[in-house]
């Protein structure tokens, strides 16, 4: 994948950035002491990495700790150790600000690497590969190293990836589709972006990271009004997610209520150019408010003629995705450990962005679960198609975003991606001008991916035996 060509503004942009860095991290050293001698970048240096006494601080038994332990305080600490899980790419690239390197594989034999580095170079390392490798740099983030090794030991990404799904996808639900697709809104899906996208940021380590997750949880919980089979809640057993909870939408299914169906995408958004600074201006309109607006307006259209799906529907905006898939890898991890059967997970992450002369949308092609690419096709092709669009397929490299965490959990998942444009992905991500203004004031390109997002749904949960035929619900049914 060619996403992000370096322009020359963009290069010097980097290299503006790692000047800037240099300075802070010189002021940083005078008080943090440097201990360890690294590897540095053969052409720029992002940030150096120091050995700190914080390293004391970290849990170091494996034991995952329960939410309150981990203060936001610690998470939010610029020295806080981090461990990373990256491809032997990514880590080449990152490694002089990544220590401490060990070599593993996955269940696929695909070449990991486990490295140490400090919170705040987690930007700079996303932001370096994307404009620099042109590519994702994706990873795992962990709070300490046994933890980091005990993910790679219970990977289960081959069993993800090949194994064929629990759960027969058929295209049969004709009906509901047709008469959701056409009230897609873009005027919605605008308003949803245009309110993420004014926080100050949707950094997982600030207040705004949480204040933003609880909005989304208000508006999502006051679309579910008056219906007693769904629930919302504020996921937080995450130990490195900081104050930022996940939120997550339960439709419970009316016949088949131990398979569940997943849509998600990440809530938190990330400046690269400001390590950990709570304040930084981070407004993420593509990158992802325009997933999130994505599922919410595909959750309304569900929502307003009561629809009830035969297998439960879960909703999730996930906390922490730009600082190592955080918020997906707790909720992935914790429904693996009591046993939920996830038949099927769609990820939406940048929905709005084309220019130029490419097709509609791309299919995620790696890290992803074979067969439900292909359904993913499919229906595409049946309901997408037939009203003009066009589709491509694009790989996104290790742990480029939230499908990746059930994918090593061990289920299937897929992922939808933005046109982007001729000469590569959208040029603003993670910049302050990540906003609906760059992209035209027009959500019109979300608007697809609500639709694809609404036939995804209505043919993977199935529409309740008794609501086949549409119109309105009772609200509350006696089962
Ligand atoms: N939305 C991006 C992922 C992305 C960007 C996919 C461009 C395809 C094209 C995501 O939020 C992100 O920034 N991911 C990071 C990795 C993450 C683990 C820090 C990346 O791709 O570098
Ligand atoms: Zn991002």
């Amino acid at each position: 994948m060619k996403p992000f060509l370096p322009g020359p503004t963009m290069l010097l942009f980097a290299m503006l950035a790692s000047v800037v860095m240099l300075r802070a991290d010189d002021r940083r050293a005078a008080r943090a002491p440097a201990t360890a001698a690294l590897d540095r970048f053969d052409t720029a240096r992002i940030v150096h990495v120091a050995s700190t006494p914080r390293l004391l601080t970290t849990p170091t038994n494996g034991a995952i700790t329960p939410p309150m332990a981990t203060s936001a305080w610690s998470q939010a600490d610029p020295f806080a150790p981090v461990y990373l899980v990256s491809s032997r790419e990514t880590y080449q690239g990152i490694r002089g600000v990544a220590r401490n390197a060990v070599a593993r594989r996955d269940s696929t034999g695909q070449p990991l690497v486990i490295s140490e580095t400090r919170a705040d170079a987690l930007a700079a390392i996303s932001h370096y590969v994307h404009a620099s490798e042109g590519r994702c740099g994706g990873y795992f983030a962990f709070p300490s190293r046994v933890q980091a090794e005990a993910f790679v030991a219970a990977d289960r990404s081959m069993q993800a990836m090949k194994a064929s799904l629990l759960a027969a996808y058929t295209l049969d639900n004709q009906a509901t589709v047709a008469r959701w697709l056409p009230q897609v809104q873009e005027q919605r899906l605008y308003d949803t972006i245009n309110h993420l996208s004014s926080y100050r940021n949707r950094y997982y380590a600030s207040a705004y990271g949480r204040t933003s997750a609880e909005w989304i949880h208000a508006h999502w919980q006051s679309l579910a009004a008056g219906r007693s089979d769904v629930s919302t809640e504020l996921f937080t057993a995450c130990s490195n997610c900081s104050t930022q909870p996940s939120v997550i939408l339960t439709i419970t299914g009316w016949d088949l209520p131990h398979e569940v169906v997943v849509l998600g995408a990440h809530l938190d958004s990330i400046n690269a150019n400001t390590r950990t600074d709570p304040n930084q201006i981070a407004p993420g309109a593509d990158d992802d408010a325009s997933g999130i607006a994505t599922l919410t307006e595909t959750l309304r259209i569900a929502l307003s003629e009561g629809w009830q799906p035969r297998r439960t529907v879960k909703f999730m905006g996930y906390a922490a995705e730009e600082v190592g898939l955080r918020g997906s890898n707790a909720i992935a991890q914790s429904f693996r450990t009591s046993g939920v059967n996830v038949v099927s997970v769609l990820q939406v992450d940048m929905t709005n962005y084309k220019a130029g002369a490419v097709t509609d949308m791309k299919l995620i092609s790696d890290y992803s679960n074979a067969d439900l690419q292909n359904f993913f096709i499919t229906l595409f092709d049946a309901y997408l198609a037939p009203m003009g669009l066009t589709r491509s397929s694009v790989a996104c490299g290790y742990a480029c975003s939230d499908h990746a965490s059930w994918t090593n959990a061990g289920y299937p998942a897929a992922m939808m991606f933005e046109a982007g444009s001729p000469s590569g992905s959208f040029p603003y991500i993670h910049t302050t001008s990540d906003t609906l203004a760059t992209m035209g004031e027009s959500a019109q390109h979300s608007v697809k991916f609500a639709q694809f997002a609404l036939a995804y749904l209505a043919e993977t949960a199935k529409t309740a035996p008794h609501k086949v035929t549409g119109g309105p619900a009772p609200v509350s049914q006696v089962r």
